[in-house]
């Protein structure tokens, strides 16, 4: 694809965004590599160096709490994830993250649906969002789904209990394997079904549900828009198609749909 073509798309998906009703977001990974933050699939990506994640962490975590979280200070120490975990306390939102911001702020962007946990949407002003994947500065009852910053409960002995109802609380971080809460899930599927554009930013698309959005949404007669600077398996289903690293697409979009709302 040349620049007259990446143009054209650019400007294409502008004018689908900005004639929208109802513009949905669903973002990845990529959407903070320009922040830093590896990816976590593809070269240099976590689980490309460490492997996926077994479906089981998350039984193990029922089955023995206090033994989990002993194993999970443990893990702390592997160079891989001690890299990761840096990378993502050092991270500060990039232009691409601004520019969603931008978007919500101008009402054209209803929702950001994020997979990412850096809690980096919110550093850059975002309010309206469904953290599908939780958020690594909280922590979360898995009974009752109340939240607190995740230093709530420091100096406590495993396992933590929800001083509320009493269940089991666990970082946000919704782990392979664990159901994703009730509420953010509805959430997701609610403004899903209202939307009538969605932009997958920087996602591979291999994670469900998160990954079964944007047909959803074609489905229901909306647009689908990819923005990414490689291919992924939802890419031939894409209504438009802007390639490049979103730190950079993500403000001329927005630019141009500014231009062109007024
Ligand atoms: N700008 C935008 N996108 C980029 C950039 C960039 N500069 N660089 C890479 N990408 C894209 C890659 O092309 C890829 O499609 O980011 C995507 C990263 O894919 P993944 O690492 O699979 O991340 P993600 O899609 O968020 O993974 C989904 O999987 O492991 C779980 O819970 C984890 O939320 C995560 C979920």
């Amino acid at each position: 694809m040349n620049a007259a073509d990446h143009n054209l798309n650019l400007e294409q998906a502008a004018q689908r965004i900005a004639r929208s009703r109802y513009v949905v977001a669903l973002v990845g990974a990529g959407l903070s590599v320009e922040s830093g933050v590896p990816t976590f699939r593809g070269p240099g990506g976590l689980w490309t160096k460490l492997g996926e994640p077994t479906m089981n962490g998350y039984e193990d975590f029922l089955r023995d709490p206090a033994a989990w979280w002993n194993e999970q200070q443990s893990q702390q120490h592997n160079p891989d994830r001690a890299h990761f975990r840096e990378a993502i306390e050092r991270a500060k939102p990039n232009p691409g993250h601004f520019a969603l911001a931008d978007l919500e702020k101008m009402g054209i962007l209803k929702m950001t649906i994020t997979q990412n946990v850096d809690n980096l949407h919110a550093q850059a002003g975002q309010e309206k969002l469904a953290e599908i994947h939780g958020n690594r500065t909280k922590m979360r009852c898995i009974t009752c789904e109340r939240k607190w910053h995740r230093d709530h409960f420091e100096g406590e002995s495993y396992p933590l209990t929800c001083p509320e109802c009493g269940g089991l609380v666990k970082g946000d971080t919704v782990m392979f394997g664990e159901p994703i809460p009730r509420s953010v899930l509805e959430t997701c599927f609610y403004h899903t079904e209202l939307s009538d554009c969605m932009i997958a930013i920087g996602t591979s698309a291999t994670v469900y549900p998160a990954a079964s959005f944007p047909s959803l949404v074609q489905g229901n007669g909306g647009i689908f828009i990819e923005a990414n600077p490689n291919p992924t398996p939802l890419s031939n289903s894409a209504d438009l198609i802007v390639r490049g690293s979103t730190g950079e697409t993500l403000p001329k979009l927005v630019d141009r749909i500014r231009a062109l709302s007024q």
